[in-house]
């Protein structure tokens, strides 16, 4: 039986992660050695629409039909069903499994999406253009997570380093340098919408702080563009360092999150930050490839679960 199947990263945020909720730019990368797959084949012999959903990792195994209408693979495989003009799916089977940390902000739920899509459309035998994917996953991340920017299917969709504002297009960015980048885990599992709705409470109730550091963050992420482009390394880890006390001061990071930043700085990255959602999940350092290893070692002494070494180059493929 003809297997058909698509895989999609992860990605960290550079710079100015929730400031991009509200119209600043922002920078993302992908991060290939955390993947999503998705597997679609034929079930000849179970009747017409019956779509049966495997999981291992997650201990899913159910029919389609038995999940809720609002559950995200349901909305993925639906709305990528309708973008196809499938009113009715073929019998199939579909095994998703991930390499990709969950609740982390290494984008596991956009990335998830991405790979079934792809996987879906190649099965059924259609080409769906990379600006259809991502917005499929938009819709998916919108009725899932509230009010995403669209930053991550946006880089996830692309397989390449980003620099985006909401509702615009987005600007390939390509680094005159590699750039090391140390990513550490900080164990705590944390919902990016549950955070981006308390940012909302915190917006209405501060407006002005909260919208004056939003503007410094966008004033980063464009500085941090051109010192991307221009090769600067060691500015852009300072950079990194005031986007993190801007995020500390809106209560986004955590104990935790603070340790690991303090430790990978002591131990010679020239800068870190927390790195998507925040109260939890990731946060990453910008290194010399020397002293990856014991930045990692010192995250990890930290308290980090796990770390990752990841080199964003100037073409970055999917
Ligand atoms: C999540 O990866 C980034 C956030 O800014 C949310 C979003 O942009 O949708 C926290």
């Amino acid at each position: 039986m003809t297997a058909f199947s698509a895989t999609a990263s992860g990605k960290i945020i550079l710079f100015g992660e929730h400031a991009v909720v509200y119209g600043q730019p922002a920078i993302a990368v992908p991060v290939n050695i955390v993947q999503a797959r998705a597997v679609v084949t034929a079930a000849p012999r179970s009747p017409a629409g019956a779509v049966h959903l495997m999981a291992p990792d997650v201990g899913l195994d159910t029919l389609l039909a038995d999940l809720p209408a609002d559950d995200p693979l349901v909305l993925a495989i639906t709305l990528t069903a309708s973008q196809l003009n499938i009113p009715r799916l073929p019998a199939m089977e579909i095994r998703l499994t991930s390499t990709i940390p969950v609740a982390a902000g290494f984008g596991s739920s956009a990335a998830t999406s991405i790979a079934l899509i792809r996987a879906l459309a190649a099965f059924i035998g259609q080409r769906l253009s990379q600006a259809v994917v991502s917005d499929l996953a938009y819709q998916v991340e919108c009725r899932h997570h509230g009010n995403p920017s669209g930053i991550d299917n946006t880089v996830i969709t692309y397989g390449r380093p980003v620099y985006f504002v909401r509702g615009q297009p987005f600007e390939p960015l390509e680094p005159a340098q590699p750039l090391t980048l140390v990513i550490g885990d900080s164990g705590v599992q944390s919902s990016t919408g549950a955070v981006v709705a308390d940012v909302r409470r915190l917006h209405e109730a501060q407006n002005e702080q909260t919208q004056a550091a939003f503007q410094s963050m966008g004033e980063l992420a464009r500085q941090a563009r051109t010192l991307i482009q221009a090769g600067q390394v060691d500015e852009l880890g300072r950079l990194m360092n005031r986007n993190h006390a801007l995020l500390r001061s809106l209560t986004i990071s955590s104990p935790e999150l603070d340790r690991l930043v303090d430790a990978a700085l002591a131990a010679g990255a020239l800068g870190a930050k927390l790195s998507g959602g925040g109260r939890g999940g990731n946060m990453i350092a910008l290194v010399t490839e020397p002293s990856a290893g014991a930045v990692e070692k010192a995250l990890r002494s930290a308290g980090a679960v796990r770390t990752w070494v990841t080199t964003v180059n100037a073409k970055c493929k999917g």
